[in-house]
């Protein structure tokens, strides 16, 4: 099945592929100028995004292709009522790939069954968001120059944070990985995703104080509190601006400690540390380009790849 559902059902090998094609691609971006020549990419984004659609968009105008979609699924026949078994299979005959986002979990797989053509997702409700891994697992290789042996500490709303769900999954298949679970008991890592930790090996600890937890980190995952899947306006304010990476706390990190961010942020990392050369937030969306345009190659181009993946592990 080549659709790209769920990072962590992947193969190691799998992964460390798109990887390192996505660092081919950035050594030499200019010889793939062409290498998506008469292609199409579908972004078909029912919620909003301002990196996922615009980076999908430029990596596949970068490989020579061309987009259509949707940013706001009211502007399509959606509003008229058309299914998304509909929608998908007309737009599975216009392109050749489609990106979908949808607020509903599952979606993304759902279209799978419906396209004729390799769909991507690039977020489902609050369950997960591969290519923002891509992204992550790129910087780190990139920049921590390995995937195992971190101690990884994930901040904010990790109960509806599926940068974080996804992110979590496919760093426990790397060996001796451990991770901080830095968060308000209210919004807890889901039980599944401890589960995975478990029954991976991995080393966890739950913390309820960023300041204590960050003096040990290799990584510092810093996420935005996700207003919109709280069920009350009192629930979110009760939420927000719990934990704020201030210049007081950076300070007790390590100096080889790297802080990412899937973006967007509101107000959980000062903007002053955005000068810290720990703080890699704005190049992982770069990195996040390359892994895209990578993924896009691999989906389109070799007929060996992701033949592992399928789209209904749910998990
Ligand atoms: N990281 C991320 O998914 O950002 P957008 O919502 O802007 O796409």
């Amino acid at each position: 099945d080549k659709n790209l559902i769920d990072l962590s059902v992947m193969s190691t090998e799998q992964i460390d592929k798109i990887i390192r094609k996505a660092k081919k691609i950035m050594q030499s971006p200019a010889d793939y100028r062409h290498a998506c020549d008469g292609k199409i990419l579908a972004t078909l984004f029912y919620e909003p995004s301002t990196r996922t659609q615009m980076s999908f968009q430029t990596a596949m105008l970068k490989l020579g292709g061309r987009t259509i979609g949707f940013d706001n699924p009211m502007n399509s026949s959606v509003s008229k009522g058309e299914s998304l078994k509909d929608t998908i299979t007309i737009v599975g005959e216009y392109a050749d790939i489609i990106a979908i986002r949808h607020p509903v979990e599952g979606t993304a797989a759902a279209a799978s069954l419906y396209a004729g053509v390799p769909v991507i997702n690039c977020g489902d409700g609050g369950h997960l968001h591969p290519t923002q891994t891509l992204a992550d697992i790129i910087t780190l290789s990139c920049e921590k120059g390995r995937l195992d042996n971190l101690r990884v500490g994930v901040c904010g709303d990790l109960l509806n944070g599926r940068t974080v769900h996804s992110l979590i999954k496919t760093l426990a298949k790397y060996p001796n990985n451990s991770f901080v679970l830095i968060s308000t008991k209210e919004l807890s890592v889901p039980l599944y995703v401890i589960d995975i930790l478990e029954k991976n090996g991995c080393k966890y600890e739950i913390s309820h104080s960023l300041a204590d937890a960050i003096t040990d980190l290799d990584v510092l995952y810093m996420t935005r509190i996700q207003r919109e899947r709280f069920a009350s306006e009192e629930d979110y304010q009760a939420q927000k601006n719990v934990f704020v990476l201030d210049k007081e706390k950076l300070d007790k990190a390590k100096e080889n400690m790297i802080i990412l961010h899937p973006l967007p942020r509101v107000n959980e990392i000062t903007v002053d540390i955005d000068d810290d050369p720990r703080a890699l937030y704005f190049k992982q969306a770069q990195y996040g380009m390359y892994g895209r345009m990578a993924l896009i190659l691999l989906l389109l181009q070799d007929d060996e790849f992701f033949v592992e993946n399928r789209p209904f592990v749910v998990s």
